[in-house]
């Protein structure tokens, strides 16, 4: 039987695909490649087509004996979804419809849902817990959230079992030095600092200076990739045992300020380079940190590359290794 995932090719669907062929298992990727990288899939088989396509997704499931669905394909930039939101509903909404309604036909009945933090908006308290309320502040985080209402009633009336994972924030490179980051264009912050170091961008931006933290920045939760690509793992693991649909919250617990980030990136490569202040970005809530206790207790899940210095390091080994992304070589 094999693992479909959906967006394989992208940032943290590859690091998944790793460490799913690095546990034995058949792999099946679909991305549109509209932003992930072939070069990212390690192993497995790649259907280039979008969700949307609904012959193609059919030939797919018909084509391979597909037992569990690790769904990543979706936009995911908090600002690009305040500008357009018709371009999230329709990718991250309807693919979801025509992924699930596809694994309604092929009797699939397992699928890991790559959530995230931004369905909880501006949290109320920190660590955020997953039986918080969840109120998005952007048009990402409401989409997320909806795909994530919707697998809870496919659930309920169809019995498609489901795990969502809500990420915090994503960041580092695989040990192997082979997979990383790349975006295009770049938003996100680690990477964009990273770049700065590198020369390659005149300075870094911080979007705010005026939030309510200690210095005035907002304050994020970093967790490696490769600890996110672990607890996919886990997931498929806990849906074959037979388990409940779940939704567990994927962070350190510990949050950074945008300053700090900046601070530990000059630490780590000892570049120093140039910071300005930018108004806020629209969308932005001042602090995200995660309570991972349920992840932890519930799947085992053991985050074990969490220092933000060891991130950056991973990070700084594979953009300055691959200065252009993938292609670079
Ligand atoms: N930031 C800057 N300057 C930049 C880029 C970002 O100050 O040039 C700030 C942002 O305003 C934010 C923080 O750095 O406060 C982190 O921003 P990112 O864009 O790196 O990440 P986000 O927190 O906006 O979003 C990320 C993922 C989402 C996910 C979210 C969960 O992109 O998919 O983490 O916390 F939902």
């Amino acid at each position: 039987m094999a693992i479909l995932v959906t967006g394989g090719a992208g940032y943290i669907g590859s690091h998944t695909v790793a460490e799913l062929l690095a546990r034995g298992e058949e792999v099946v990727v679909i991305d549109n490649l509209q932003s992930g990288h072939k070069e990212s899939l390690l192993g497995g088989k790649l259907y280039e087509g979008d969700l949307r396509d609904k012959a193609m997704l059919a030939k797919l499931f018909s084509e391979n004996e597909i037992d569990a669905v690790i769904h990543f394909a979706a936009n995911s930039l908090v600002g690009e979804s305040m500008q357009k939101p018709v371009k999230y509903y329709d990718n991250n909404v309807y693919g979801t419809l025509c992924l699930l309604e596809a694994m309604e036909e092929a009797g699939v009945r397992r699928i890991v849902f790559s959530s995230t933090a931004a369905t909880y908006g501006e949290p109320e308290k920190v660590p955020i817990l997953e039986t918080d309320r969840t109120e998005p502040t952007n048009v990402y985080g409401e989409t997320k959230l909806t795909m994530e209402r919707m697998m809870k009633w496919f659930d309920q009336v169809l019995g498609i079992k489901y795990v969502s994972l809500r990420y915090f924030n994503a960041a580092g490179a695989h040990d192997s030095g082979k997979i990383g980051e790349d975006h295009r264009p770049e938003s996100h912050l680690v990477p964009l600092i990273l770049q700065t170091a590198l020369g390659q961008r005149q300075e870094i931006a911080i979007f705010g200076e005026d939030y309510s933290t200690p210095d005035g920045t907002c304050i994020r939760d970093y967790i490696h990739v490769s600890d996110l690509a672990d607890a996919h793992v886990l997931a498929v693991q806990h849906l074959r045992s037979g388990a409940e649909s779940n939704v567990f919250n994927l962070g350190n617990g510990q949050g950074f300020s945008v300053k700090e980030v900046i601070t530990k990136v000059k630490e780590v490569t000892g570049v120093d380079f140039k910071v300005t202040v930018h108004p806020r970005r629209a969308g932005d809530p001042a602090v995200l940190v995660a309570s991972s206790e349920k992840a932890r207790t519930v799947l085992g899940w053991n985050p074990s590359r969490s220092e933000l210095g060891h991130i950056i390091q991973s990070a700084w080994e594979w953009h300055s290794a691959n200065p252009q992304g993938y292609g670079s070589k």
